[in-house]
């Protein structure tokens, strides 16, 4: 309709001058005709302009004046119009408010004389202010005068007017053809009859809901960074099958041991063993596991290579730390700082707090004559990074670290000490057959990533962070990570 009429009219007239008054002559809703300007502006089938006008319009107190007359008027009808009435009387005829302001403006006015009687002094009196206060909301224009004392008496406001001249835009036709909007088949196979929309490339494309970080792995950027401020390199951790020797045997480990039981420990089945070992590295971790050697007596008992021949996954990154230690072993000595952070993998029970698998963070720093004291140091200055900075250390075993200690840190929110770690210096027996100088030392820590993770984003079920079960909305709304701040 509109559109038809402001086509139509350009068609046979230079201009339309205002909209709202070519709206209110048509009887079309302004809105409406905003809109549809809008729109054929954006086809250019029109060049507008835009007006603004100051207009006026009744505020509450003003609309109920205009509907039940001005509390002046309302006073004066309520006094006889012969004789007079008491001011306590009238007062009860009225309400508080029309009372008040009836009062000082039909005095003002001079239609009443006040007194403890009130009485009449003019015979006829004109609702000025309702007269005009239905004519504005009408929209008629008023004098100054009107607008100044009604504003005075804050029975209208003012409200900006916003409206259109318009006149022919460049594509200028009587009627709007129907655009093409897509490139379909169809479409490209008449297209010279068709005449295509063209594209707006300042419109905002549809968000893509896509990428979007797990925690796991946004925790995970935020401790490779303090690793790489702190001057470490990343190792190659891009082998989740390792052999026995390089998780266990290189480490010190003895084939006896728990850990490498396969309660504990995924051994594969195809390809079961290692095709390949450093022959005399081998030779000698052989000989420090059965008799010592470096200062060591050993373990004492028969060390079988099938054992260290098996395939297994791996169960803790310390196997690629153990290979990282024998290749620096093999060149002129340099030392290092090493970091990773990966997947790991343990036969365990699966619990609300355990999965087979998990992250490993893993540190080391090699380097002639380093001591506990380094270590803890170094420690101390990586967790405080995290915002841990109350630690505290308890002595424990590692078969391939002495001295050995867990670390803890005093959880604020928990208002307890929580194990957030372990730590050690690497053996003699692990490092003297690799070949590395006798007085090169090797502190190492490992933490797992799923743990600072479940704390950081407040999950206490691992279920709900890693595995089929996962809630893909948590993923698309978890917030970035903030770590120690
Ligand atoms: N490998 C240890 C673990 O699995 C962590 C660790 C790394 C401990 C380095 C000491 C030194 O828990």
């Amino acid at each position: 309709m509109a559109e038809e009429a402001i086509l139509g009219f350009l068609n046979n007239n230079e201009e339309i001058t205002d909209s709202g008054q070519f709206s209110s002559e048509l009887n079309l809703d302004h809105n409406e005709v905003v809109n549809v300007i809008k729109s054929l502006h954006g086809f250019r089938y029109i060049d507008v302009q835009d007006i603004k006008r100051e207009t006026w319009v009744l505020t509450d107190e003003g609309k109920k004046y205009a509907a039940e007359g001005s509390p002046e008027v309302q006073l004066f009808l309520a006094v006889p119009e012969e004789g007079s009435i008491s001011k306590d009387e009238l007062q009860k005829k009225l309400a508080p408010s029309v009372f008040k302001i009836g009062c000082s403006q039909a005095g003002k006015n001079k239609w009443v004389e006040m007194g403890k009687q009130v009485s009449r002094k003019v015979q006829h009196v004109e609702d000025k202010v309702k007269g005009t206060l239905l004519q504005i909301q009408e929209g008629k224009e008023i004098d100054k005068d009107g607008i100044t004392s009604l504003k005075a008496r804050k029975l209208i406001a003012p409200q900006v007017w916003k409206g259109y001249s318009v006149k022919k835009g460049p594509n200028y036709a009587p009627e709007r053809k129907k655009v093409a909007t897509d490139l379909t088949r169809e479409n490209l196979q008449n297209w010279e009859e068709l005449e295509f929309k063209e594209y707006n490339f300042n419109a905002k494309g549809a968000p893509v809901d896509a990428g979007h970080l797990h925690p796991l792995l946004k925790v995970r950027k935020q401790f490779k960074d303090i690793f790489v401020q702190m001057g470490f390199e990343e190792m190659p951790t891009n082998n989740f099958v390792e052999s026995s020797f390089w998780n266990f045997d290189a480490l010190f480990q003895p084939q006896q041991h728990p850990a490498r039981d396969s309660h504990d420990t995924f051994f594969l089945k195809a390809p079961s063993t290692t095709r390949t070992l450093p022959e005399d590295y081998v030779e000698r971790v052989k000989q420090v596991h059965e008799s010592g050697g470096y200062g060591s007596r050993g373990y004492n008992y028969d060390w079988k290579r099938e054992e260290a021949n098996k395939n297994l996954l791996r169960t803790h990154t310390t196997a690629v730390s153990s290979r990282m230690l024998y290749a620096l072993a093999q060149q002129p000595f340099m030392p290092k700082k090493y970091f990773s952070i990966d997947r790991v993998f343990r036969n365990e029970a699966v619990d609300r707090t355990h999965l087979a698998e998990f992250h490993q963070i893993e540190g080391l720093i090699c380097d002639r004559g380093l001591t506990l004291g380094d270590l803890i140091g170094v420690l101390e200055d990586f967790f405080s990074r995290l915002g841990m900075s109350k630690l505290k250390f308890k002595p424990a075993y590692n078969p391939y670290t002495e001295p050995s200690m867990e670390i803890f840190s005093y959880h604020e929110g928990l208002g307890k000490w929580v194990e957030i770690g372990n730590s050690g210096m690497f053996r003699p027996e692990m490092l003297l057959p690799m070949g590395l100088p006798e007085d090169v030392r090797v502190i190492a820590w490992g933490l797992s990533l799923e743990r600072p993770t479940m704390i950081l984003y407040g999950i206490d079920n691992i279920r709900d962070l890693f595995g089929h079960k996962v809630d893909l909305d948590l993923i698309k709304r978890n917030p970035i990570c903030r770590i120690g701040i």
